[in-house]
């Protein structure tokens, strides 16, 4: 989560707008409570339209001693102090210092009393200011739900999904808050124009800020931003590919839309009656709510839910690799689980996550996954060799490669990275094996997967910022025989390779990639 979702707080639907609205105490109207009446002191809800049906909401409480204003905006478990509060002739001001990974700054809240409500703006530095309008509130609504009752745990069984690593595309890393249900649509056409879904490339995964409101039965429905569902995975099906869809245990997503919390089993229904193939299921506000040695309980709750819907579904969970998912994830039916907070589109980033993942490989099985989080290649923050990298490494590892870039605008580096046939089979092989470390001198390393046909994946990577020669002793890789046949995965073209030690140039931030096999 970022600052700005921080502080604007979670969206949610008219529906528990009215719910919260419901609670509201009334105020006492009369001359005699005039002054009562413009004392601000108490809990405050504020409701901010998002554009796409669904409203940011957040709290604040106030505290008034004549024009004076203080107290403090209210997130989850967390409090940020209001200074320089001031309410004067009906004219509310005060600001928010925030402190997040972006730096000190601070948010300005001006407000003008309407009846017994107050319209606010909100002045966030760097984004379009946010209006809406607030009303009073109790502080009982401002807390988190309590848990849910959490099911006994119990090992559930394989739901046979992804013998091999999942592959395709995710609107997260490219589009955010700005994914539709065209922009879903065209990443299907591209998926099969470009040749992505020959490559591989099958689910068609829409991530956070899909949801609307519940219905009056509780049944979740798609935004304004995504008016048929159905429609929708019918069309991605009628060209061959799969759907996914996101959610999470929490009352919110992470951007603030309306979580499964309370309707694991109706959400799960639903996402089958729609059509859905595939689960993202993201920690989020459920943070709020439970510790994290409830994940597993709390996953196994979605995983039974998801076996018993009536249609398969690829089970991904989202908790950035917390309470060492990887030891228990396959037991909850998961398919694959985040190992690492977010990935971004630069080279250090991809790097520190990548290279993390030796450690936990061998607890990848077929069907189970590590998921060191989606592709940044193509977005244009990393250079060619760093996208290489980032292709090889995720390959190496056995990573799900879901594209989150653009599809309908991929430049020939970029397709001839993510469509490397020769990388991808590396990714894919049928026998799971672990990667494993070999050598590293300072941060110049080599690394190699054994595959299924007695060939092995060796690759060598240079996190340096110069271009670098690279050696490996075949022995420590596990390579035995005096005649070698060798494939450059990147080149495309055989590769001599003689005698028991093998050099080579690597570029800066970049790899060389090979399939050794003994003759
Ligand atoms: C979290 C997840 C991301 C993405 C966003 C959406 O940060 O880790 O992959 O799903 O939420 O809000």
């Amino acid at each position: 989560m970022n600052e700005a979702d921080f502080i604007l707080g979670p969206r949610v639907s008219r529906r528990s707008v009215l719910r919260a609205l419901a609670s509201t105490p009334v105020l006492l109207l009369g001359a005699s409570n005039l002054a009562a009446q413009t004392n601000l002191t108490g809990y405050w809800l504020l409701l901010s339209p998002v554009g796409d049906g669904t409203y940011r909401k957040s709290y604040f409480y106030l505290q008034q001693a004549g024009e004076a204003i203080s107290g403090k905006v209210l997130f989850g478990n967390r409090e940020l102090p209001i200074s320089n509060g001031s309410f004067n002739d009906g004219v509310l001001k005060f600001d928010v210092i925030t402190h997040f990974r972006e730096g000190t700054r601070a948010i300005s809240y001006s407000g003008r009393m309407k009846g017994d409500k107050i319209d606010i703006q909100v002045n966030f530095p760097g984004r379009s200011p946010m209006t809406g309008t607030a009303q009073r509130t109790t502080r009982e609504a401002t807390l988190p739900p309590k848990p849910l009752p959490l099911p006994a745990l119990r090992d559930l069984p394989d739901n046979g999904l992804v013998r091999t690593p999942p592959m395709g595309w995710n609107s997260w890393n490219k589009f955010a808050g700005r994914v539709n249900d065209q922009v879903v649509r065209a990443a299907a056409d591209a998926m099969v124009a470009s040749g992505m879904a020959k490559a591989g490339y099958i689910y068609i995964n829409i991530d956070d800020t899909w949801q609307g409101e519940r219905d009056s039965k509780g049944r979740i429905t798609g935004n304004k931003k995504f008016p048929d569902m159905k429609g929708l995975c019918d069309y991605v099906h009628s060209k061959g590919l799969k759907i996914g869809i996101y959610s999470g245990p929490g009352p919110e997503t992470c951007a603030g839309y309306e979580g499964s919390f309370g309707h694991e089993e109706q959400d799960a229904r639903t996402y089958a009656e729609w059509g859905f193939d595939y689960l993202k299921y993201d920690w989020c506000s459920a943070a709020r709510i439970y510790k994290d040695t409830d994940m597993r309980p709390v996953y196994q709750k979605m995983g039974e839910a998801l076996l018993k819907c009536g249609r398969p579904i690829v089970y991904s969970l989202c908790q950035y690799g917390r309470d060492d998912v990887w030891g228990w994830g396959a037991r909850v039916s998961g398919n694959l689980w985040r190992t690492t907070g977010d990935i971004n589109d630069t080279g250090e980033r991809m790097d520190e996550i990548g290279f993390s993942q030796f450690a936990i490989q061998h607890y990848i099985q077929p069907g189970h996954w590590n998921d060191p989080d989606m592709l940044e290649i193509g977005n244009g923050g990393m250079t060619d060799d760093e996208y290489r990298t980032h292709m090889s490494l995720w390959c190496l590892l056995a990573a799900p490669l879901l594209a989150g870039n653009d599809l309908s605008n991929m430049t020939e580096d970029t397709r001839s990275i993510l469509m490397n046939h020769e990388v991808i089979a590396i990714d894919q092989d049928p026998a799971a094996n672990p990667a494993q470390l070999v050598t590293y001198v300072g941060k110049l390393m080599v690394a190699y997967r054994k595959l299924h046909d007695g060939s092995t994946a060796v690759a060598f990577f240079n996190r340096t910022e110069k271009e670098d020669e690279i050696g490996v002793e075949w022995s420590a890789v596990g390579i035995e025989g005096k005649e070698l046949q060798a494939r450059d995965l990147w080149k495309h073209e055989a590769v001599t390779v003689s005698g028991h030690y093998y050099p080579t140039k690597v570029p800066a931030h970049g790899v060389v990639m090979l399939k050794v096999k003994a003759a």
